[in-house]
């Protein structure tokens, strides 16, 4: 089978207590864009991670062109033509966007020395050929958003003259422009011959630009199939293992009294005189373009940034919170989106996590109470289906989306009054995705006031009962329930006015 690329036979790979990779197998067919689909914990990441290198597996056989090969890192693979964009992102913070680009390969003088100017060049002009004019090539990595940073990774990966690019939930922290300029990324390489793997919980992409899809469970393959022949519905049943009907729930809860409110609210350039109000039982979507300050907004809500003017108001009251742990003391909890920097301790355990967000209210007499930690994240284990054997695992060995599950669980358990929750469903299945809409759905009908960013259009209008749309630092307009549809959010995120709209 010369059209054969990539062939993985009757692959094994068991961690303490998980059976990861079941018997799998995998055919990646020349020129093709193949998805890879599964819930959370399904194998996608495992079954990547043994095809570029990273993982052995106890078993199996792959063949690359043809021939058996034997990966012994991901060095090794690459040198052979299999390069990986990782779905958690390594962190690189402290070199630069060039240095990252290159790593071991930036060019070098006569003195074996790093050319540094040369380097810069190249890494200029690799980004300008792909169009991102305005990351600039000397930049700290960590200076960028994580959708930037993922971008340079995949431009790495791309560097590397791939024969085979493996993208591992590339889109997940991308916004929709960034995911359109990846999409036409993938769609340059593999007419330059790239057979490209592809895996993301969001299906519109796998229709927009897959050709083929395999859907795995359990660790298990389960089939593959031509996308242009496939539906959603029966995608996600092979997936899921049942029909999954959404209901977001917008509108299905008591709005009661006033929560929060702000009064003009401005910090530096990014949040210009913000005024919105927050009430019991509601949730709050706020729309907006990368830049347009929701971040920003979440963040200065939680004390993480101190408003420059303007008032922030609780039950009436004006607050000021000087730090996070004001704001966490006043009742509020924020879900972050950058979860591996901030979000979680990734090497300590799913226990010691849930303790450290509740540290303040499980310490007795200056004990910390280890055992009530257990049991409540054990609880919370259950009532957010996160896959592992045992809550002592470190967060860093769960799937990408029960790591944001565990962050998820950690803030709700403290029951707090306003949610802050930025991207709530990232990395997340389509079947749990459902299920985090339904709790939180649920939080609010108990009273909890929730906002909420979110650049996934449906969830946006699914689950909010009202809509705030921000365009550079101010609110253009107001949505409420009913009225909302995706062209006036459009319209009011990208800075036209709907009145300007209807007088055209
Ligand atoms: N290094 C590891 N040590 C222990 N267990 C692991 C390790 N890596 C993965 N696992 C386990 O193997 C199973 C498969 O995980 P994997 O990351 O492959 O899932 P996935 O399909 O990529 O899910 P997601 O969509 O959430 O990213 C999970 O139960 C996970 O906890
Ligand atoms: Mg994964």
């Amino acid at each position: 089978m010369e059209d054969v690329i990539l062939n993985v036979r009757g692959v094994n790979k068991e961690f303490p207590g998980v059976k990861a990779l079941d018997d799998m197998h995998f055919t990646l067919r020349r020129g093709e864009i193949h998805a890879l689909l599964g819930e959370n914990g399904a194998g996608k990441s495992t079954l990547m991670n043994v095809l570029s290198g990273a993982y052995t597996p106890d078993s199996g056989e792959i063949t690359l062109d043809g021939e058996a090969v034997r990966f012994r890192n991901p060095m090794d693979a690459e040198k052979k033509g299999v390069s990986i964009v990782h779905q958690e992102l390594a962190a690189f913070g402290s070199s630069t966007v060039g240095e990252n680009i290159f790593t071991t390969r930036a060019p070098r003088n006569a003195l074996g020395m790093i050319d540094y100017a040369k380097m810069y060049k190249q890494a200029r002009a690799l980004l300008d050929e792909y169009g991102f004019t305005d990351v600039n090539e000397r930049r700290l990595m960590r200076r960028l958003s994580v959708g930037r940073q993922q971008i340079v990774e995949i431009l790495r990966a791309v560097s590397k003259d791939a024969k085979v690019l493996i993208l591992d939930e590339p889109t997940s922290a991308l916004t929709e422009k960034e995911t359109d300029i990846l999409m036409q990324i993938m769609r340059d390489l593999n007419q330059r011959g790239v057979s490209i793997v592809y895996i993301s919980h969001r299906l519109e992409e796998v229709f927009r630009i897959c050709d083929t899809a395999t859907i795995m469970r359990d660790g298990r393959y389960i089939v593959t199939r031509p996308v242009a022949e496939s539906s959603r519905d029966e995608l996600v049943r092979y997936m899921v293992g049942r029909d999954v009907v959404h209901q977001y729930g917008a509108g299905t809860s008591q709005v009661g009294s006033e929560l929060l409110r702000l009064e003009n609210v401005s910090y530096k350039k990014t949040l210009r005189g913000v005024s919105l109000t927050l009430h019991k039982g509601e949730v709050l979507g706020l729309a907006g373009l990368e830049g347009a300050g929701r971040t920003e907004l979440l963040e200065v809500l939680f004390g993480v940034l101190r408003p420059e003017s303007g008032r922030v108001l609780l039950d009436g009251k004006e607050v000021h919170f000087h730090s996070p742990s004001d704001a966490k003391a006043a009742g509020l909890a924020f879900i972050t989106k950058d979860r591996k920097n901030r979000g979680l301790f990734l090497r300590k355990s799913i226990s010691d996590n849930y303790l450290a967000a509740n540290l303040d209210r499980l310490t007795r007499r200056g004990f910390t109470q280890f055992k009530m930690a257990r049991k409540g994240a054990e609880e919370y284990k259950e009532r957010f289906n996160i896959r592992t054997p045992d809550v002592k695992k470190r967060v860093m060995k769960l799937s990408g989306g029960n790591q944001q599950k565990v962050l998820l669980s950690m803030w709700v358990s403290r029951q707090p009054r306003i949610l802050l929750i930025d991207e709530p469903t990232r990395g997340i299945d389509v079947g749990t995705k459902e299920s985090i809409h339904q709790l939180i759905r649920q939080y609010a009908k108990s009273g909890m006031g929730v906002i909420m960013v979110s650049s996934d259009m449906p969830e946006l209008i699914g689950a909010s009962d009202r809509i705030v749309a921000l365009y550079e630092g101010e609110v253009t307009g107001e949505l409420a329930l009913g009225a909302v549809t995706e062209e006036k959010i459009m319209a009011l995120t990208s800075g036209i006015t709907l009145s300007e709209r209807v007088s055209e």
